[in-house]
């Protein structure tokens, strides 16, 4: 830890010096325990490697101004992943024991928090299938794991969006709304197409038609239309976002109108026309909110906005809710530990 500099961290490259480790076999998670974050032996036919089972969640641990750590919404993430976990064939996790494992790894942890405005210790609990066989069924063991990584401040900045009509994220009946690892390896060359066309990320449409819009890269999306927020609605397809279901209740609390509906590309491109979209932007716990500034089709360009006031405001208040600055009217905040006198 004496060599991290906190003012320039690698990002997702720098791992503080414990995880938390669980093993799944007989029937149940047996020996839950904080070790040293060691390389763990893998057997070549591990079930992971073959077959995806592999699933797993992000968040962060912030600190108030006095110094205490803090958890944003941990239990939502406890439960998303059981979601994942069943749609995968995996074993659920003890929701008690993940906030308990999250809350005591922090604690130990607690000097890999950066300091500085806008940075975070990243937490990444994960599962996976480390039975060796070969042969497609469920696994019968499995191993869950919390690791941690200092993230320094993330600016926001506006994005370009590519608006993919040829790869498709997911589809109804799929596992779009599973946090697996496989979802994140089919939109890594989607991704990089449109990095390579000048995109920042890919805005993922429906399956079926290619109109539709799901999401954008690892993150939800919101659309202000005439005074009123649309974002696509939860069908399966999209992932629960964490940062999503925060992002309506501070809208709504705000007191505006916040409707979760299909929404096509026609709809937005009528809209940015007329003048009635007036903003735009992605939520999800890596960058809090991401403005869109245009969306790029094959043969056209949308533009969405220059600004984006109202994101601007919510992202503000998401940061000073999650860094203790203002008053957690929502209730979202969990403690890591009292103090640290
Ligand atoms: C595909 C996808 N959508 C949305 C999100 C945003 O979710 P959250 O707000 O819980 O970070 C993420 C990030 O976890 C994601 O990977």
């Amino acid at each position: 830890m004496n060599k991290l500099d906190f003012e320039n961290i690698p990002l997702g490259r720098t791992f503080s010096d414990h995880m938390f480790i669980c093993d799944y076999h007989d029937g149940k998670w047996n020996q839950p325990r904080i070790q040293p974050l060691v390389e763990i032996p893998t057997h070549p036919a591990a079930m992971a490697l073959h077959y995806g089972q592999a699933i797993f969640e992000g968040m962060k641990a912030t600190l108030s101004p006095d110094g205490i750590p803090l958890l944003f919404r941990p239990k939502k993430n406890a439960a998303r992943l059981n979601a994942s976990a069943e749609r995968m064939g995996m074993p659920a996790f003890p929701e008690e024991l993940f906030v308990e494992a999250l809350k005591t790894l922090v604690e130990i942890e607690h000097k890999w928090i950066p300091p500085q405005d806008g940075s975070a210790l990243y937490l990444r609990p994960f599962m996976y299938a480390d039975e060796p066989f070969i042969g497609m069924r469920a696994a019968t063991s499995f191993k869950f794991i919390i690791i941690a990584s200092p993230a320094g401040p993330f600016f926001s900045k506006r994005i370009k969006l590519y608006a993919e009509k040829k790869y498709i994220r997911a589809a109804e009946g799929g596992t779009g709304e599973a946090k697996a690892a496989g979802n994140y390896a089919a939109a890594i060359r989607p991704t990089e197409i449109a990095k390579a066309k000048g995109y920042d990320q890919v805005l993922w449409l429906d399956a079926h038609e290619h109109k539709y819009i799901q999401e954008v890269g690892t993150m939800n999306i919101f659309f202000k239309i005439d005074g009123k927020f649309i974002t696509p609605k939860l069908d399966g397809s999209v992932l629960h976002g964490i940062t999503r279901m925060s992002v309506i209740e501070i809208l709504k609390h705000r007191g505006f109108e916040v409707i979760e509906r299909e929404i096509s590309i026609d709809e937005i491109k009528e809209a940015s026309k007329n003048k009635t979209l007036e903003e735009a932007f992605g939520t999800g716990t890596a960058v809090g909110i991401a403005y869109i500034q245009e969306i790029g089709m094959e043969d056209e360009t949308i533009h969405v906005s220059d600004e984006s006031p109202v994101g601007l405001e919510v992202n503000n208040k998401l940061d000073a809710i999650k860094t203790g600055k203002e008053r957690d009217v929502f209730n979202w905040m969990v403690k890591v530990k009292e103090n640290y006198a």
